[in-house]
């Protein structure tokens, strides 16, 4: 997403058309491109009305979850159609590792109030993937393997070490520390590439030949998208 991306703030507009404004906005939009929904409370059931009437064709980002502002990034996909674990995450890895790269730009120009807000939506949008992937992709991967010690366990250790990280970030940002600031974006870079490359190579396609078929398979990032563990 760019800083000129369009924003459709929802708040003033009757409830009642709401969904179809949002649904008009998403179906001009070109293959590729995205607005920002601004709204007071998460928008769930709107997640859910896209999963049913717009399947596999468009990219949910939470940007920021309250407790003031929900924004999510809503985008047109290029392909539509059903979609694999190792598509969905390794699509949020790139998105991800973009925003960073702005971040990165922002802070070596002296943007650092802007460099703050951008980086807060990165950590909003790595929490919530580590999140999509210790409550529904390695539960699912360790019922199907019977192991709970294995590639998942290094992940989710991994994944704390990233937390950590952030926050370290963060905070270099917040004091306008560019020393500590490239310090630990250094080294969350090179934890996150290394743990993105084991999932991309391994993790992911595992999970994709050990669900049923495409439909698991979308049954599974649906579940991703929402957070909900269960149906
Ligand atoms: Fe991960
Ligand atoms: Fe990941």
């Amino acid at each position: 997403m760019s800083t000129s991306t369009q924003e459709l703030d929802v708040r003033s507009i009757p409830p009642v058309r709401r969904h179809p404004e949002i649904f008009r906005t998403f179906d001009t939009l070109a293959a590729g491109g995205a607005f920002v929904l601004v709204n007071d409370h998460e928008p769930r059931p709107l997640l859910y009305q896209f999963q049913v009437e717009r399947p596999g064709q468009f990219e949910w980002n939470v940007l920021e979850t309250g407790p003031e502002l929900w924004r999510v990034e809503i985008a047109r996909r290029r392909e539509v159609g059903s979609r694999s674990v190792s598509d969905f995450l390794g699509t949020d890895h790139r998105r991800l590792d973009a925003i960073a790269v702005e971040v990165d730009c922002l802070v070596h120009a002296g943007y650092f109030a802007e460099a703050q807000r951008r980086f807060a939506e990165f950590r909003c949008g790595l929490d919530r993937h580590i999140e999509e992937e210790e409550k529904v992709l390695f539960p699912l991967f360790e019922e199907r393997t019977g192991s709970a010690d294995g590639p998942t366990a290094v992940m989710r250790d991994e994944h704390v070490r990233i937390r950590r990280g952030m926050g370290q970030t963060a905070t270099a940002i917040h004091d306008m520390d560019r020393e500590g600031y490239a310090e630990s974006t250094r080294a969350l870079r090179e934890l996150l590439e290394e743990h993105n490359r084991k999932e991309e190579m391994i993790l992911y396609p595992m999970t994709d030949r050990l669900a049923g078929g495409e439909r698991e398979r979308d049954d599974i990032v649906r579940r991703m998208q929402a957070m909900a563990p269960e149906e």
